[in-house]
């Protein structure tokens, strides 16, 4: 039996549903992984960082928290008010980061991140911001310290696109990536496919809870530039900034252009792609409104479900289709990302 200790940092949406599945898959956990995962610790904004030396109660932890109850009311635990503090103080092997995600500066993910690389824990994280603007940094310090970090949820939560691209399509030399990697923007432009307008669909996304009160994020572009930054870093090895991505958002596309696309057989995406050309160093990284014919797999993929395809030399095209968010669809990327971490450490 292999034993790891984990501390989760971020308990809102993400770290909630993540602590759920590894409390509903203990018992699978350990009989086919071999794993005894052990939560010690868990951080919000409002109630700071605990920790338990043997284990939190995770039901109890989500109870307070739906709640709205202190965390700190769990019994027996050692509290510290500043989450860097507790952190630096507390042990544990692997951190799962999931606090916001913050374009401009990362915090206070990287902060996180830095802490538990440099005191030797591995890092799983489903916070955009640290992969986005830091990756080389981050993975130059885990190496230093023989640590793994993983970040499989941060580009369409836990659909397996990371790991498919660096484990199971090793080897393969990819050319480009073309995806619809932001759910809210495919949303409603697929509503407006269907002749809605675009306020109209807005109200309604941000009523059922696919887009933010401040949907700039989403309907900009830079949620989808934060993972075309990520993946140019994690698969072409390049790390590019912000400002080197061409972004356009959804914003200024209007119900007529849309509707005319849909008369001439092809659909508008918000597209966000790199492509590699030969012989050149620079990468051409994009996010922007394309209009693609019916035959391209990500004409018809609609709603809030995102998808990529991935272009190589011996693989010309895989696409890959599924949820790009939501609770437990992104805690089973941290889930898969910590089993992948307890098989090799
Ligand atoms: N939701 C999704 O479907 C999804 C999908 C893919 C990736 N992500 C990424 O995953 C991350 C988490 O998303 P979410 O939806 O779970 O967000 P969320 O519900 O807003 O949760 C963020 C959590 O971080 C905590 N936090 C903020 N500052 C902190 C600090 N200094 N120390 C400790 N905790 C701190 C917040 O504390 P309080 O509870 O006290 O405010 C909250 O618990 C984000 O970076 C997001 O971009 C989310």
């Amino acid at each position: 039996m292999k034993y790891l200790r984990l501390a989760i940092i971020g308990f809102g949406t993400v770290g909630q549903g993540f602590a759920e599945l590894l409390a509903a898959r203990q018992d699978w956990i350990r009989h086919d992984f071999g794993l005894e995962v052990t939560l010690v610790s868990v951080a919000n904004a409002r109630d700071g960082f605990i920790y338990h030396q043997t284990g939190l109660d995770i039901p109890m932890l989500l109870e307070l928290a739906a709640s709205r109850r202190p965390l700190t009311e769990h019994p027996g635990v050692t509290h510290w008010a500043n989450t860097l503090e507790g952190l630096t103080t507390a042990d544990a092997d692997v951190l799962a980061e999931a606090t916001g995600t913050n374009l401009h500066d990362a915090e206070p993910g990287i902060s996180h991140i830095r802490t538990a690389l440099a005191r030797g824990m591995h890092v799983i994280t489903a916070n955009k911001g640290p992969g986005a603007l830091a990756a080389e940094e981050l993975f130059a310090l885990a190496h230093q310290h023989g640590v793994e970090l993983r970040m499989e949820s941060t580009v369409m939560a836990g659909t397996p696109i990371l790991s498919t691209i660096s484990e199971g399509m090793a080897g393969a030399q990819i050319s480009a990536i073309r995806g619809i990697l932001n759910g809210t923007t495919n949303y409603i432009l697929s509503a407006m496919a269907s002749g809605r307008d675009y306020n109209d669909v807005l109200v309604e996304a941000q009523a059922q809870g696919y887009a933010e009160a401040d949907p700039t994020a989403d309907v900009e572009g830079y949620d989808a530039l934060a993972k075309i930054l990520i993946l140019s870093s994690l698969v072409f090895g390049r790390s590019l900034k912000p400002g080197d991505v061409y972004r356009q958002g959804i914003t200024a596309i209007t119900r007529e252009q849309v509707q005319r696309a849909v008369a001439n057989g092809q659909r508008i995406k918000l597209i966000a792609s790199i492509v590699s050309h030969p012989g050149e160093a620079r990468l051409e990284a994009k996010v922007a409104p394309v209009e693609l014919p019916l035959s391209d797999p990500l004409a018809r993929v609609d709603g809030v479900t995102n998808a990529i395809t991935i272009h190589s030399d011996t693989l010309p095209e895989v696409t890959i289709i599924g949820p790009g968010a939501g609770r437990l669809q992104t805690g089973q990327g941290l889930l898969a990302d910590l089993l992948a971490i307890a098989k090799t450490s």
